[in-house]
């Protein structure tokens, strides 16, 4: 059922190249960036039990995987005696709990024992992650799997990691080109499994330029006036969506005037607030809202209806990821459209990577996979799919 929708989702599939936001950004760079971030700092290791999962449907029928279980990833070593590690960037994070559920969930299905599989909150502080990860290689894990906080501190988790002859899968948050480079130069088991972010943003612009300028245009002046709410500026997946969601406007010759670009760190509350900021300052000549992921277009949702806009009437809201309550937005109308963020595919085949390592098998050491455009037409195939019916 999921592969089958997703499949028929998929022929949307479509992807471009650059551009920019209010400020202009740097073309050039490859996902990197500093180390400036937001840093709470955490009580060490919190252990996971996510009861939140997505379904207990484990078969690996997503986008990217063969049909069951693993076809290529068990035989081998007898996982139930192995141990994994897994480190997430913040527990918080409404995308990283569904992708943790799916992974825990997948791992056991295919054979790891539960009592076996680590999972720990870095509580988005590097300092803490960083701790976690020399427990783990003090407790002689099989195999790690990694989110990190800061994708600039790949190349020192990979030296640690590598030095202490673990395998190494990364997820979701893409270390840069260089860190990649010594991955495969020197043959290390070194992975990063995830979805290249230009996509997801590339989409978000042609859900709203497939409603046409007309109609997108509300106060008629050739234009379209919008607001970007960024998610983490560390993070590539940021950068991207930021850039390229304006990119495939400005690609098809719509002329764009950007209103305001703040930094809502993937959270719905700070969105809410720069959103409802926004439309107090610019008011009706907002004509769209592009957020970097659906918590924070939830925040944006609540600012509109607060001021008394109306999404699809007299203004436009995108996000990605696809979160069951966005979702159910699109399909009353409330949001104009989201991204499916896949974690079922990305989940898995991180899963699928640690077992090939486990066995003493290699990987490609970069592994991808596809978003899905998501509008009213598809939202509740979608929905579905995600809740597992
Ligand atoms: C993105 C996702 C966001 C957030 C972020 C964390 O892929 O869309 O919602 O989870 O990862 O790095």
């Amino acid at each position: 059922m999921k592969k089958k929708v997703v499949s028929l989702l998929l022929a949307m599939t479509m992807v471009a190249t650059m551009a920019a936001g209010c400020g202009s950004k740097d073309d050039s760079k490859d996902n990197t960036s500093d180390t400036t971030n937001d840093q709470n700092s955490g009580d060490e290791d919190k252990e996971s039990t996510p009861d939140d999962t997505a379904d207990g449907d484990t078969k690996s029928d997503d986008a990217t995987d063969g049909d069951t279980k693993s076809d290529d990833a068990t035989g081998g070593a007898d996982l139930a005696d192995k141990k994994v590690g897994v480190c997430i960037y913040q527990f918080s994070d409404n995308f990283m709990t569904l992708f943790r559920g799916e992974l825990e969930n997948y791992l056991v299905s295919l054979g790891f024992s539960k009592d076996n599989i680590k999972i720990v909150d870095g509580a988005n502080d590097q300092g803490t992650q960083s701790g976690q990860i020399d427990n783990f290689i003090a407790e002689g894990v099989d195999v790690m799997i990694v989110n990190p906080v800061n994708s600039s501190s790949a190349e020192t988790i990979t030296d640690k990691v590598v030095n202490a002859d673990i395998p190494l899968v990364y997820i979701n948050r893409e270390p840069d080109k260089d860190e990649q480079k010594r991955w495969e130069e020197n043959n290390w088991n070194v992975t990063y499994v995830g979805c290249d972010a230009r996509q997801s943003g590339t989409f978000q612009g042609e859900l709203i330029m497939d409603l046409g300028l007309e109609t997108v245009d509300k106060n008629g002046d050739g234009k379209v006036q919008y607001v970007m709410v960024q998610g983490d500026p560390e993070n590539i997946d940021a950068q991207y969506r930021t850039e390229f969601s304006v990119k495939a406007l400005t690609d098809a010759k719509w002329e764009v005037d950007c209103l305001s670009d703040q930094v809502g760190n993937w959270q719905q509350d700070q969105a809410q607030q720069i959103v409802a900021n926004a439309l107090g300052q610019h008011g009706d000549s907002i004509e769209v809202v592009f957020c970097n992921n659906d918590a924070m277009a939830l925040g944006a949702l609540q600012a509109i209806d607060a001021a008394g806009r109306k999404v699809g009437e007299d203004i436009f809201l995108v996000g990605v990821d696809a979160l069951s309550e966005a979702l159910e937005n699109v399909i009353s109308g409330k949001m104009t459209g989201t991204v499916f963020n896949d974690h079922f595919s990305q989940s898995h085949s991180a899963a699928d990577a640690a077992v090939k390592y486990v066995n003493g098998e290699t990987n490609e050491h970069y592994i991808g996979c596809d978003y899905v455009k998501v509008t009213k037409d598809n939202a509740q195939d979608v929905l579905d799919m995600v809740s597992g019916k």
